[in-house]
């Protein structure tokens, strides 16, 4: 990816009140050319209010929405250049897949012949070759779902907005159509934003995400950045299952030496670029359960080892999902090659080794 890209879209301090919800308190952040972009946050954030601000379906109280260098905020929807891609799809069941798909090229006076290419290039780009006379009613949800992409892409606009496109299907074919809804997007290079609340989906889909919670931006940034840099507690937790040990720092090293925190286990060595921690500051470690090593018997030596006792054993074939009390804390540990490395079972006595390059989150 290279950093020179334009900006395509800019979104400059949006706010949005209905009533007296502020739904959106100054929302500001960019999506680069041929980007995708993943806003992520919890039901009720304000993401398809944004999405509906970008397309022009509503106004914001205040801020710019600015496209590919101009300011679009009073540009009616059908002269944007942005399609969005609705929750329900919005097809017409009762046209074929081809007549929904040319429909906006029928109102924007297409010739015949055109609008025939067009589609059957569509069809192809999407994966519904030959369906074109099939109806709505009659494709599963996932060839829906293409439909509703095809017929999107169409005029090629801008952007794409697209508002939890897959959160209708069933949990494989959603695994399936994203990696194909990304291999569309990488071959149409068009500038997308991809609205979900489900943070395994917005990891594995976006180059870059913009997480919100309750009407703010709470962090921007690469899926890798997000998952081991989280800026606060809310991001940490949202991005999968962490560990969370408050503590206290103790001692800070010279040069390259780990910082020393106390914490309800005892004391932990810490890696941590974190500048301007001083001893005594309040601190939370943010632990992924699957970087805690579950130690073979007899090993010794370990940094920031604690012995503890196995607590709950959940099996989910490729990982195993041990709870570990250790003086009464309990820490969720993921084992992966459960059936090479053997289950463990409660009340079994383990060592256990945390590593020192965790993230710290100032308290
Ligand atoms: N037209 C509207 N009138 C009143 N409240 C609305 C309207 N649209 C959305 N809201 C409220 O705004 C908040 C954010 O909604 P929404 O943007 O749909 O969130 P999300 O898509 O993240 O789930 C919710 O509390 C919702 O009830
Ligand atoms: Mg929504």
């Amino acid at each position: 990816m290279s950093e020179e890209r334009k900006a395509m879209l800019v979104l400059e301090n949006i706010h949005k009140s209905f009533g007296r919800v502020k739904v959106l308190q100054g929302i500001s952040a960019e999506v680069k050319e041929g980007e995708l972009v993943t806003f992520l946050g919890p039901s009720g954030c304000g993401k398809t209010t944004l999405l509906r601000i970008i397309s022009g379906l509503t106004k914001p109280d205040s801020g710019k929405v600015i496209l590919d260098g101009q300011v679009i905020n009073d540009v009616t929807p059908d002269k944007r250049g942005i399609q969005m891609c609705f929750q329900n799809y919005a097809l017409f069941p009762h046209l074929t897949v081809a007549r929904n798909i040319s429909y906006g090229l029928e109102v924007h006076k297409w010739k015949k012949e055109r609008i025939k290419e067009r589609v059957e290039e569509l069809l192809h780009l999407v994966r519904l070759d030959g369906l074109g006379d099939r109806r709505i009613e009659e494709l599963s949800g996932g060839q829906q779902q293409r439909v509703a992409l095809a017929r999107a892409l169409a005029l090629e606009p801008k952007v794409i907005l697209l508002d939890e496109p897959l959160s209708n299907l069933d949990a494989n074919l959603r695994v399936q159509m994203r990696a194909t809804l990304r291999q569309i997007q990488r071959r149409v290079n068009i500038s997308t934003i991809f609205v979900t609340h489900d943070q395994v989906e917005a990891m594995t889909i976006s180059d870059r995400l913009v997480v919100m919670n309750r009407g703010r931006i709470e962090q921007v940034g690469t899926p890798v950045e997000i998952y081991e840099k989280p800026n606060n507690e809310f991001i940490a937790s949202f991005i999968g299952y962490v560990n969370i040990l408050e503590g206290e720092v103790k001692r800070i090293g010279k040069g390259t030496e780990p910082l020393v925190v106390s914490t309800q286990l005892g004391e932990l060595e810490i890696l941590s670029d974190e500048k301007e921690l001083q001893v005594g500051k309040h601190v939370y470690l943010v632990i992924r359960p699957e970087t805690i090593r579950i130690c073979d018997q007899g090993e010794e030596g370990e940094t920031n080892g604690f012995q503890g006792t196995i607590a709950s054993v959940t099996y989910a074939g490729s990982t195993v999902k041990y709870g570990v009390d250790i003086d009464g804390k309990e820490l969720t540990v993921d084992e992966y090659d459960p059936t090479t490395r053997g289950i463990r079972s409660m009340g079994d006595r383990v060592r256990i080794s945390i590593p020192r390059n965790v993230h710290l989150l100032k308290g």
